[in-house]
């Protein structure tokens, strides 16, 4: 039996409702496969701080550093000032030192009706991972704000850059990726060009990988125009926020991306790449498949079982076929609340543990 302490931390508005979708998987696994898990509460976020004027307590982040995973929804209320909740993410991140971001982004088939890009623009699919530097660059949390002047330093050393970009190319090697993209801004920003430096000085390691850089802004359209050209994509923290976002929306939804926040070896969080989503939380119509992937990729990173997290995506794979959340509407598929489309792809996962 293997025993695993898992901190849930539901957050802020639809957080709760998808991560409960999330725990039903790993409930699911728990059934039906040798590992068993103990669920612990680490409330955080908008609402904690109203309670307690903290949106991280103590007793929360006690429990996260003595978990073995931590699954995250999202925080942010529109009530409160921006990042009076957002901040608790920052802290779990610089805190537990997680560096990697990794958040990848694939069209399933039978969401190719929901994909904005004509045939033509999809090409071959959509498959590629951000492997987002998650600790510094403008996240560093250096600056200050006054009334007539605000500032953030972005900053950049070459532990932070060596790390994130070996391991965007070990990544690589592993998944069998024939190439490692690297997205900067080296053409105007200091910390870019040590950054590229980098990129090149450890891509030497690696000879049967070919290497490849773009500028930022040239890369969002090379995204949509060419988004089947790209497999690992290695960027820094401000970047790697924004095209994960459009990636999502190239896959059907915002609702559809996970990802993992990653220190290898050590606790690890899980979480939608979505926030909290305001605008429909409390009506039980959030899609849960970016919480649910984002079990997959626990099951994957830091539990090591691949076969587990390759039944989870195939089981979400089969349910859209069958039903969807309505961000991800099509009039010859059943609509189907969050609930509802967390039991769908349980019933077919249980069936696949089963056998
Ligand atoms: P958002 O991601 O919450 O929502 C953007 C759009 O995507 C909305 O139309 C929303 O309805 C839709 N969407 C998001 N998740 C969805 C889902 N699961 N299913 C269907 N549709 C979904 O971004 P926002 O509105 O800019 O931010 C709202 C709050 O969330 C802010 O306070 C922001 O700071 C916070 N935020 C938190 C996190 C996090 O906790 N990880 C991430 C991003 C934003
Ligand atoms: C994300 C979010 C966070 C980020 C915010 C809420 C701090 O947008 O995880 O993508 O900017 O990293
Ligand atoms: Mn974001």
């Amino acid at each position: 039996m293997e025993e695993k302490i898992i901190a849930v931390t539901r957050g802020d508005g639809v957080g709760p409702e998808v991560v409960d979708e999330g725990l039903k998987i790993l409930k699911l696994i728990a059934k039906f496969t040798n590992f068993d898990f103990k669920f612990k509460d680490a409330p955080a976020g908008g609402e904690v701080y109203k309670k307690y004027g903290n949106n991280l307590p103590e007793r929360s982040f006690d429990i996260i550093k003595s978990a073995d995973a931590l699954i995250f929804g999202a925080v942010g209320l529109p009530d409160l000032p921006p990042g009076v909740a957002e901040t608790a993410i920052l802290r779990i991140r610089q805190e537990l030192d997680l560096y990697v971001n990794l958040r990848p982004i694939k069209l399933y088939e039978p969401l190719r009706d929901r994909c904005p890009l004509k045939d033509e623009f999809i090409g071959n699919g959509i498959d590629i991972t951000f492997v987002r530097e998650n600790t510094e660059g403008l996240y560093a949390n250096i600056g200050n704000i006054s009334d007539d002047k605000a500032e953030n330093l972005m900053i950049y050393t070459r532990k932070g850059c060596e790390r994130i970009i070996r391991y965007a190319y070990e990544f690589a090697k592993t998944m069998g990726h024939s190439k490692v993209t690297s997205v900067d801004k080296a053409n105007i920003l200091k910390p870019s060009q040590l950054w590229r430096k980098i990129f090149h000085e450890i891509g030497i390691e690696y000879p049967n990988l070919q290497k490849e850089d773009f500028y930022i802004d040239a890369f969002c359209q090379w995204l949509i125009r060419e988004p089947d050209k790209f497999q690992t994509v290695v960027t820094g923290n401000m970047f790697g926020d924004i095209i994960s976002d459009e990636g999502a929306f190239l896959i059907g939804s915002l609702g559809m991306a996970s990802s993992g926040n990653i220190h290898p070896g050590k606790i690890s969080m899980y979480e939608p790449i979505h926030g909290s989503a305001p605008d429909i939380s409390g009506k039980g119509i959030a899609n849960p498949i970016g919480a649910i992937l984002s079990v997959k990729l626990m099951m994957q990173e830091s539990f090591q079982s691949p076969a587990i997290a390759k039944e989870i995506e195939l089981s979400v794979e089969e349910s859209l076929k069958e039903g969807r959340t309505i961000d991800l509407q099509n009039p010859d598929i059943k609509n189907l609340t969050t609930k509802e489309m967390g039991d769908l792809i349980a019933e077919k996962l249980k069936l696949r543990l089963k056998t």
